[in-house]
């Protein structure tokens, strides 16, 4: 049977897919390749697409994009995907491609969104979304002055632990927030007796590394999203480990800080600290870890558990020095629930981002935000550089 011969009620009632080109730029790396394109983009095109609020149903076609074709044929190969390039501009010029996603390393970042932003396609982008601030702004108002939506990966808000942060504080549950003490970081390995788990172009600051433009970005959105807005940084960016071992066994001297020390005030009078390490031997239940202390109970949460203190439940410590504490202070807290089944974060966040940009609707973690976690690494530097807090100015577009 051929569609003319179809019944005028079935042709209403067929499903509509429609598929959304996405540029991928970028895939050969850790967060491209893994997240974004395997996690994400094929995860959602494997199971035939996701359905949105309103009904209608959309998947999803990556153009992988890189500057190795040797590289891109192997990926596209392994995963059954038809297109690839090493020519940006044209992909670019293409309209079967809606979405440019930029998966590459930060220093790389800015030109080619400048040229995504200019040929008018959608931006989806990793952060740090520039190296500065000016630059994160000024990509975020070409974006608002070509008319294009843009979105900038939160992933860590999507965290199980962090939904259920989020879950105890729409509750009410903390009563007033004091404040929160964040441990994030793990031991990277000098790359000489044992290869280095991250690259190296993390340890210099002439390509684009360093904790802090890392880390503090992620810091930024978690915060103004939970917590209130960040509006003040004092930071300490220390490079602890200078003799580091590159991808190729060479050595090299690191530039980058590979450690920072923050303390945050925050809108609401909530005081944030936040220790990034690559650094540091893990003695904790995973790594990333935040305590939250209120008026009326505590948290600890990480990237899945979460554990809660009552105030009802809180023991009442006396400080003696001369007597061993047999107290069992872990047995004081409960573990809460997962209750939904949370899936990969960066997945939600594609799924979510895909919804807003079929249904036109507003986007929060926009360029804006993206330019905002921009500002908090340059005021974490600058902070460190002249030993003194830095106020952050308030960022708005034009
Ligand atoms: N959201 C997160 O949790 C998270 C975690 C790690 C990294 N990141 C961010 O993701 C980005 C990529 O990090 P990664 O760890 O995947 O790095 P990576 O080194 O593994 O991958 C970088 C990619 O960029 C490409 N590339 C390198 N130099 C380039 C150049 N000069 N021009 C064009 N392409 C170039 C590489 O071929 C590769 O595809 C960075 O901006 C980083 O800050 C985000």
């Amino acid at each position: 049977m051929t569609d003319t011969t179809l019944a005028p009620d079935a042709v209403a009632t067929a499903p509509q897919v429609r598929e959304i080109g996405i540029i991928m730029n970028g895939v050969s790396g850790r967060m491209g390749y893994r997240q974004h394109l395997v996690r994400s983009i094929l995860a959602i095109r494997d199971q035939g697409g996701i359905e949105l609020s309103d009904g209608s149903k959309v998947t999803v076609k990556p153009l992988l994009v890189g500057r190795s074709a040797g590289k891109l044929a192997e990926i596209a190969a392994e995963h059954g995907i038809e297109d690839y390039t090493t020519d940006l501009d044209a992909a670019l010029a293409d309209p079967r491609w809606e979405i440019y996603a930029d998966f590459l390393v930060t220093k790389a970042r800015a030109t080619a969104l400048r040229k995504a932003i200019a040929a008018g396609k959608t931006i989806y982008t990793e952060k740090p979304t520039a190296e500065s601030t000016a630059e994160a702004l000024e990509l975020a108002n070409l974006a608002a002055a070509a008319g294009v939506k843009t979105g900038v990966v939160h992933d860590k808000l999507y965290l199980p632990g962090l939904q259920k942060l989020k879950r105890l504080i729409d509750s009410g549950y903390f009563g007033r927030i004091l404040s929160v003490r964040g441990e994030f970081g793990y031991w990277v390995f000098e790359g000489d007796w044992q290869p280095a788990q991250r690259p190296s172009w993390n340890y210099r600051t002439e390509d684009g590394g360093g904790i802090i433009v890392d880390m503090f970005p992620h810091w930024n959105y978690i915060l103004e999203n939970l917590f209130g807005g960040v509006e003040s940084v004092y930071a300490q960016a220390s490079v602890h480990i200078a003799d580091r071992w590159d991808e190729n066994g060479e050595h090299y001297t690191a530039t980058a800080e590979d450690a920072a020390y923050g303390i945050f005030e925050l809108a609401g009078g909530v005081v944030a600290q936040i220790n990034s390490s690559w650094t540091t031997r893990v003695d904790r239940d995973e790594l990333v870890q935040f305590h939250v202390d209120g008026t009326h109970g505590s948290a600890v949460v990480g990237l899945f558990g979460a554990k809660i203190q009552h105030r009802n439940a809180t023991p009442k410590p006396v400080w003696n020095p001369d007597l061993a504490d047999g107290h069992d202070y872990d047995a004081d807290w409960a573990q809460v629930p997962t209750n939904e089944i949370f899936q990969n974060g960066f997945r939600q966040q594609w799924e979510e981002f895909l919804e807003s940009y079929v249904l036109g609707t507003g986007y929060p973690f926009d360029l804006l935000a993206g330019a905002r976690g921009v500002l908090l690494a340059e005021a974490g530097l600058q902070s460190s550089a002249e030993g003194r807090k830095v106020e952050l100015r308030p960022l708005d577009l034009g």
